[in-house]
């Protein structure tokens, strides 16, 4: 049975990775850690702090899905331990993922991934595959009004995808200069020389399209979750891997088959 410690158990996120492990025959919740700790749940203890519940508990894995002004400080305190962590929260940059994960003890890992579906990263595998061929890339993603950061994790990781798979080619359409005065960013933000455009709306959970453009033609490449469970199959393998690996890896592709 593999020890799951769940940080923003009472969060969407979290919410639905205490139900994912609870159905799952090879692991068991012992607890949960998040500023609402103060809310009853009869089936494991929630603390306020990952010290206190490490001091408490023993933990082979925790899951972080907080906010990000939060998370490294709960990873940090979780790999000081020798637990190995399962990040989705995002916001964090590559320079500070490294960080956290050169302090691990014990051959801990960190494990973080911006997207947890399996069809996010496929798109992003075919994004990749597609930008040598086309000189023009945008990307839009869709997410619901509660989300706190802009872009997503996954478009910031789409555009360097890109970026790293253009071998040369650059675009020729046009850029901010062209933004009329009273309109600033309607070209969108560039990310690694790919405009991008964030929605956040009512109706949508998470979603992205990336659009590729040459000569009279356009190739799309859509993704939607449309619930939460979406990311779970992917969290659960991140849970079963990380004992297995050490130190710093990122990107769900990396524990995939594909
Ligand atoms: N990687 C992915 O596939 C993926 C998918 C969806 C969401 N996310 C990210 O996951 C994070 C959480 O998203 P959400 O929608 O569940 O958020 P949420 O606001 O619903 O939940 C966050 C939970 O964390 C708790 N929390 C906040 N600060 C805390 C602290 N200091 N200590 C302990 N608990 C704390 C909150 O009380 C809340 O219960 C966000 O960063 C989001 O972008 C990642």
């Amino acid at each position: 049975m593999i020890k799951v410690a769940v940080a923003g158990c009472f969060g969407r996120m979290g919410g639905a990775v205490v139900n994912a492990v609870n159905a799952a025959d090879d692991m068991q919740i012992v607890c949960g850690i998040d500023l609402k700790a103060d809310r009853n749940t009869d089936a494991f203890p929630v603390y306020h702090e990952v010290e206190e519940a490490l001091s408490s508990i023993d933990v082979d894995v925790m899951v972080d899905f907080t906010q990000p002004t939060t998370v490294a400080d709960n990873v940090a305190c979780a790999l000081s331990h020798g637990v190995d962590c399962v990040v989705g929260t995002t916001g964090l940059s590559n320079a500070k993922l490294e960080e956290l994960a050169a302090k691990a003890i014990d051959g801990a890992c960190l494990f973080f991934a911006p997207n947890f579906t399996t069809g996010a990263v496929l798109m992003m595998q075919f994004a990749k595959a597609a930008a040598p061929y086309f000189p023009e890339a945008e990307i839009v993603e869709f997410h619901h009004c509660n989300k706190k950061d802009a872009p997503s994790g996954t478009a910031m990781l789409t555009a360097r995808l890109i970026s790293e798979g253009r071998g040369g080619i650059s675009s020729t359409a046009p850029g901010s200069e062209t933004e009329l005065d009273e309109a600033k960013g309607a070209r969108g933000a560039l990310v690694n020389g790919v405009p991008v455009h964030s929605v956040r709306s009512n109706g949508f959970v998470a979603s992205q399209e990336v659009i590729f453009g040459s000569l009279g033609q356009v190739l799309s490449i859509k993704h939607d979750s449309w619930d939460r469970e979406s990311y779970m199959p992917g969290v659960l393998l991140g849970i079963r891997s990380v004992g297995a690996l050490e130190g710093l890896v990122v990107g769900l592709e990396n524990i995939m088959e594909l």
